[in-house]
């Protein structure tokens, strides 16, 4: 375990620094080895860098370009799923901060830096507001550093949603978060980079067991429900640093059994409490992402 809770600017290698890193290190395939996790690998897509692409970012190389336009053949949708994905995000911690009182947040799979992240928001409606950014990839892990640097009451740490008795016992989170208080638990566009080998329902079980009663979870998921054939985009994964598993509206909801679904409860992300001045969305499935919020009984 290892914590990273200051530091200095990361830095960017040019495309052409990538393309050459990418031939000197294709020597290896994700599978081979999980070195991905402790160096900087350019040539392996990762998921948080092709959803940068995705979002109009820049902190994505040749390979991750790649592998996103792929799955946008697969998928045509692909960047909306990841703008109303994200909009939702906001939407649903501005709901924890302004509306539910929530204070402290957990942000697990928290990708890389983009426009309004969790704690900007948070201390939009609550200055006080304490967040926990949690993410397994070295590249999001050095970003999110130089994001936070001087930044009062926010911490990143590497951790891996699959070892939730370790997240909850990362020194560095203790600092911020007070077990006895509830917490904003974010599993936004994560859960399905998650094996059913490795019970998803039992891991998001085990994180709320150690959070205050009045918790909430605010979960994404997504699922080909609406576009059968765009389940080959997941195949993509396949060569990144994580598979994905798209998951139907069944499955994300047994995710949440037990917990108390905040009106409107499980939606497509963009039928999630809509900003009125979105308007309607004709075909909300195109979003291919499900979302909820759900509170662990006091
Ligand atoms: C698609 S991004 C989502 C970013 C952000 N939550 C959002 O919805 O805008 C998925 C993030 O989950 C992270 N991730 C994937 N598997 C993980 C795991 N097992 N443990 C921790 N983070 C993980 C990836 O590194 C990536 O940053």
């Amino acid at each position: 375990m290892r914590s990273v809770a200051s530091g200095g600017r990361g830095c960017h290698t040019s495309e052409a620094d990538g393309a050459r890193a990418a031939t000197i290190l294709r020597v290896g395939t994700v599978g081979t080895g999980d070195d991905w996790r402790v160096t900087f690998r350019p040539d392996i897509p990762s998921p948080a860098r092709i959803y940068d692409y995705l979002l109009g970012g820049k902190d994505n190389y040749p390979a991750d370009r790649e592998a996103a336009e792929e799955i946008l053949a697969a998928a045509p949708d692909a960047r909306l799923f990841a703008l109303e994905n994200r909009a939702f995000l906001r939407r649903a911690v501005k709901f924890l901060a302004a509306e539910a009182g929530i204070r402290q947040f957990i942000d697990i799979g928290s990708g890389l830096p983009t426009q309004g992240n969790v704690h900007e928001i948070a201390q939009i409606y609550a200055p006080e507001a304490r967040v926990v950014y949690v993410d397994n990839d070295p590249v999001v892990l050095a970003h999110n550093r130089s994001m936070l640097h001087g930044v009062t009451n926010t911490a990143i740490i590497e951790q891996d949603l699959r070892r939730p008795a370790s997240i909850l016992a990362d020194s560095q989170l203790a600092k911020l978060i007070n077990f006895q208080e509830p917490a904003g638990l974010l599993l936004v566009a994560v859960v399905h980079f998650i094996a059913d080998s490795d019970d998803p329902a039992g891991l998001i079980a085990r994180l709320l067991d150690g959070l205050a009663p009045g918790s909430y979870l605010v979960l994404s998921h997504a699922t080909a429900d609406s576009r059968p054939e765009s389940a080959k985009a997941e195949r993509v994964f396949d060569r990144a640093t994580a598979r994905a598993y798209a998951r139907s509206r069944d499955q994300v909801l047994a995710m949440v059994a037990g917990l108390e679904l905040i009106d409107p409860g499980l939606e497509w992300a963009p039928q999630w409490r809509p900003d009125p001045a979105a308007g309607t969305t004709a075909d909300p499935g195109r979003s291919h992402v499900y979302a909820v919020v759900a509170r662990k009984p006091a």
